[in-house]
């Protein structure tokens, strides 16, 4: 006859190696709270008031999309919306925090750029960042995005940190947006010292290598938010070489917000599980809703 301690033991064992891996992973992936989910709400009008024209975004009178963070104080702002995406820098009071946005592209766009065979992967400038690795490697179309602004957007966040006597930096963008303000989120602050900075993409492709990943994982604070079934997240492929640094918070069909631990999380939880191919994806999730905020001007 079995002790009864040997016996619970036995039937604990059981339990464990009966328990389905979908459930023992789901322990350590997190709901966030609804007040943390709150928290990025305001970051989430700034990436989509990146889509208003410049002329409207310099004045902060862009309808809801500037409401909604009713005392901003802009910079500067500027592109054209074809060859260089929209962009504008401020200050936030509420947030104390400089903001930098980078207008996105529509959603057959970048689908079409990234799933295109020259998703060719490349080094940084030098120059714009120094010291960074040789091994490290980007998506070239990206890459010469955030040149195009970059020297303006550093001095834009210069003039807004001593206006304002800021310490904190926040980068944002959705879509191409996203993946030009995670470049941004690298290069400032290999250029800006004493600020904190941190970068919120929504619906953002991979921009570069696994050293690039694990760059922005040793010295970048990154939230990627994706929605639902969101195809942009999962690509490019990994099979190109691509590789998401970790910080994703993926949002279920349920709307809970769920924070993936680790690199490109494989997790049916998480964007890479829950959207095997490009087919298995839906468009449609690419602009949000991200907690009602629906991105566009
Ligand atoms: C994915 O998340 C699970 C938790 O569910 C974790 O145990 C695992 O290490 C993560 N995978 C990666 C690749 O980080």
């Amino acid at each position: 006859m079995l002790s009864s301690g040997l016996f619970a033991a036995l039937v604990g064992a059981l339990a464990v190696q009966a328990a389905p891996p979908s459930l023992l992973k789901r322990q350590s992936i997190t709901a966030l709270s609804t007040a943390q989910i709150s928290a990025f709400k305001p970051f989430t009008f700034f990436a989509s008031t990146a889509y208003c024209n410049p002329s409207t975004t310099l004045a902060w009178s862009c309808g809801a999309n500037c409401n909604a963070n009713a005392d901003f104080i802009p910079v500067a702002s500027g592109g054209d919306g074809a060859s260089v995406q929209f962009w504008y820098v401020g200050f936030s009071p509420s947030q104390a925090s400089v903001i930098v946005a980078h207008q996105g592209t529509d959603t057959s766009e970048i689908e079409a750029d990234l799933t295109d065979v020259k998703a060719v992967l490349g080094t940084l400038d030098a120059t714009l960042f120094p010291g960074v690795s040789s091994s490290v490697e980007v998506h070239e179309g990206f890459r010469d995005e955030q040149a195009k602004t970059a020297t303006q957007i550093l001095s834009a966040v210069r003039t807004a940190i001593s206006a304002h006597s800021a310490t904190r930096v926040t980068v944002v963008g959705h879509s191409l947006g996203a993946a030009i303000a995670l470049l941004d989120g690298v290069y400032l602050p290999l250029h800006i010292s004493d600020v904190t900075f941190r970068t919120i993409g929504y619906g953002m492709p991979r921009v570069g290598n696994q050293a690039f990943a694990d760059y922005v994982d040793s010295h970048i604070t990154l939230t990627h938010i994706n929605n639902k079934k969101d195809p942009v997240p999962i690509l490019p492929g990994r099979f190109l070489g691509y590789h998401h640094p970790s910080g994703e918070v993926h949002i279920a069909e349920s709307n809970a917000w769920l924070s993936c631990p680790g690199q490109d999380n494989t997790s049916t939880q998480c964007s890479v599980g829950d959207v095997p191919n490009i087919f298995e994806g839906s468009t449609g999730d690419h602009d949000g809703p991200y907690d009602g905020v629906t991105m566009g001007c």
